[in-house]
């Protein structure tokens, strides 16, 4: 019995040796590079890093309202892969516009950005939208209708920033989360299966009802020229421009009484003394505000911030802009 000790210590003390040399392996493995796995640092949109985005997705609360793999609140959608569907261009132009979702002609403009067709990988909207179907879906469900996202005040680089950050959770692996909602009318059939009460099966054909009834008009946005070839026919230059305003966006960032949305409120502009971010003021003619869908960064409204207005200058022709000035100026008497 006594001779037996010795042997049975040194089977201990092997074992103890192979526990700290697996340890001492493990350990080391740890401080490797993160196996795949995105990393902030090394994700960037445009001149932005994803760290700085990180930092105004904080500042701004975003998880108050949206998830990210599964940490945050439900009020808004989940946003973690949202860029790899939606693409930039599509973000570019749904995060500054508080009043409505982005139209066809909203994501042309953002095309228009070097830097936003490098990350996109086209500058073709047709292109784009094979590519991203998601932003189809929601231009076609939704496009120029308004939005529960409320008016967050961005500055041209934080909505870069922002774009970085979800390229860079659209890049993590997030081993399948979100889960693919169920399909409305096989959620209904599980939820009456269990045997819940008929109205929480209610909702769904009012959501099938929905879909079915979108506007096909939203997509069928053209770029300039086509929307005035109605021109003969059609000779109120404000009704017209009502209609361009619509299908061009605008009313995701200007209300057309007083209102501040994004930009200015049109509702009695015209003709009046509006003032400049420099301290000078202009009459808002026809000039001024054609200038202003042209080269929106010419002149900046007073507290209003540079570089948040896309410039309509190849999406409109002369004609159209006159016809949206016409508009506006018919808002002038409300
Ligand atoms: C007060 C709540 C709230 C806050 C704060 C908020 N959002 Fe939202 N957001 C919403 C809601 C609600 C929607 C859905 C809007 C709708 O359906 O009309 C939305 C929609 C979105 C969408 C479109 C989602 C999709 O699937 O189409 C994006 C992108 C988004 N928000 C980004 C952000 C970012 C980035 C921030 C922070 C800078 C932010 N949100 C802060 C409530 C919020
Ligand atoms: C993404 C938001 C956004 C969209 C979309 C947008 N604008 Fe603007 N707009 C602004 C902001 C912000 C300002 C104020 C800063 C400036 O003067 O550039 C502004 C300024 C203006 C002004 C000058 C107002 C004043 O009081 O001096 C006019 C006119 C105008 N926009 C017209 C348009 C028209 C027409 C469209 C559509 C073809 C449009 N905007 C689309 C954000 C937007």
């Amino acid at each position: 019995m006594c001779n037996d000790e010795p042997r049975r210590r040194r089977i201990a003390l092997a074992v103890l040796g192979l526990m700290t040399i697996l340890f001492a392996a493990l350990s080391v493995l740890s401080f490797v590079g993160p196996r795949k796995q995105a990393v902030p640092q090394e994700v960037s949109f445009d001149q932005y890093s994803a760290v700085d985005g990180k930092r105004v997705f904080q500042a701004y609360n975003c998880m108050g309202c949206h998830t990210i793999v599964g940490n945050g609140a439900y009020f808004g959608p989940d946003l973690t892969d949202l860029y790899r569907r939606t693409g930039p261009a599509w973000l570019a132009a749904f995060l500054p516009s508080a009043g409505a979702w982005p139209t066809a002609a909203a994501i042309r403009v953002q095309l228009q950005n070097p830097a936003i067709a490098a990350a996109a990988g086209t500058d073709s909207f047709d292109a784009y939208l094979e590519r991203y179907p998601a932003a189809r879906e929601r231009i076609e469900r939704r496009g120029g209708r308004s939005t529960f996202m409320p008016n967050l005040p961005f500055t041209r680089d934080e909505i870069g920033q922002l774009i970085g950050f979800l390229k860079y959770t659209s890049e993590m692996n997030t081993e399948g989360w979100p889960p693919t909602p169920l399909p409305a009318a096989r959620a209904a059939a599980a939820v009456g299966a269990v045997g819940a009460p008929a109205v929480a099966a209610a909702p769904a054909p009012t959501a099938t009802t929905n879909s079915s009834a979108a506007p096909t008009s939203a997509l069928a946005t053209t770029p300039a020229g086509a929307t005035t070839g109605a021109a003969a026919g059609a000779p109120d230059p404000a009704a017209q421009g009502a209609k361009l305003v619509q299908d061009l966006g605008c009313l995701a960032c200007h209300a057309t009484d007083t209102q501040r949305k994004v930009g200015p409120g049109w509702g009695g502009l015209y003709g009046s003394q509006s003032k400049l971010a420099d301290g000078s003021t202009v009459t808002a003619d026809d000039a001024y505000l054609e200038e202003s869908i042209v080269h929106p960064d010419a002149r900046i409204a007073s507290g209003f911030a540079a570089g948040v207005m896309p410039s309509y200058e190849t999406l409109t022709t002369h004609e159209q802009r006159q016809a949206i000035v016409a508009y506006i100026r018919s808002l002038a008497r409300k």
